[in-house]
């Protein structure tokens, strides 16, 4: 079909959370459903790319059968996964909410209720995006996630560059019907030199597409 703008590509797609283990049966997570990234795997899909979905633990079930699916659970499996998949793919969206922290010293066995209080000690994970937008080449797209409670456009901007990515989808807060569990999103796209430019409040399948028409632009002018 000569109408797929993405034919004989290859993407990277994260989604979901990752799950930080305290002991055997407890962890640290987070809320992500993974329905945004998912949405994005299909949407590449649909216009002919082959699609490496790396996902963390979540309820959701591909279908297309340009997409291979890779669990894992932690932000260390995601990113060793990342790493092998990245270097063979034209780009990469990176759309999972991967921990921030994990326990430092993972328990080999249940921890029991022995005391009133009790603390866990931490250590920052990887940033995933970031160690991607170091391996970026100027033939690579990456991009990226942004969730803001304050100073959004500020915030988002500042991480884009950190991480090197091309472009920045924010999710506002600000509306009812965006950000996790849902299936709608509203976003707005900031990239290098580009006015913000603001989407309405959408199915997440819609989302995807404009995320997709957009990263096709982009990638076409690389
Ligand atoms: O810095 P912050 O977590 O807000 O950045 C969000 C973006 O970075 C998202 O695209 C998210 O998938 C990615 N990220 C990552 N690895 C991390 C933290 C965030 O890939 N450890």
């Amino acid at each position: 079909n000569a109408k797929k703008k993405l034919l004989n590509k290859h993407f990277l797609v994260t989604a979901g959370p990752t799950y930080e283990k305290i002991d055997p049966v407890r962890f640290i997570g987070n809320y992500s459903s993974g329905k945004m990234g998912f949405a994005l795997s299909e949407a590449l899909a649909d216009e002919g790319a082959k699609v490496t979905l790396v996902c963390g633990p979540v309820s959701l079930q591909t279908t297309h059968k340009n997409i291979v699916r890779v669990d894992v659970e932690s932000a260390l499996q995601m990113k060793v996964a990342c790493e092998q998949v990245f270097p063979n793919a034209d780009g990469a969206i990176m759309c999972a909410a991967v921990a921030d922290y994990r326990p430092k010293h993972p328990a080999d066995q249940k921890i029991k209720r022995t005391r009133d209080d009790m603390s866990i000690e931490l250590e920052a994970t990887d940033d995933i995006a970031a160690t991607l937008g170091k391996l970026k080449t100027d033939r690579q797209i990456l991009v990226g996630f942004a969730l803001e409670t304050q100073d959004e456009l500020a915030n988002a901007a500042a991480k884009m560059k950190k991480k090197n990515l091309d472009f920045i989808v924010l999710n506002s807060l600000q509306d009812k019907g965006a950000g996790f569990g849902v299936d709608t999103n509203k976003i707005t796209i900031l990239s290098d030199g580009n006015k913000a430019e603001e989407f309405e409040l959408k199915k997440k399948s819609e989302v995807a597409c404009d995320i997709v028409e957009k990263l096709a632009a982009v990638l076409a002018g690389k």
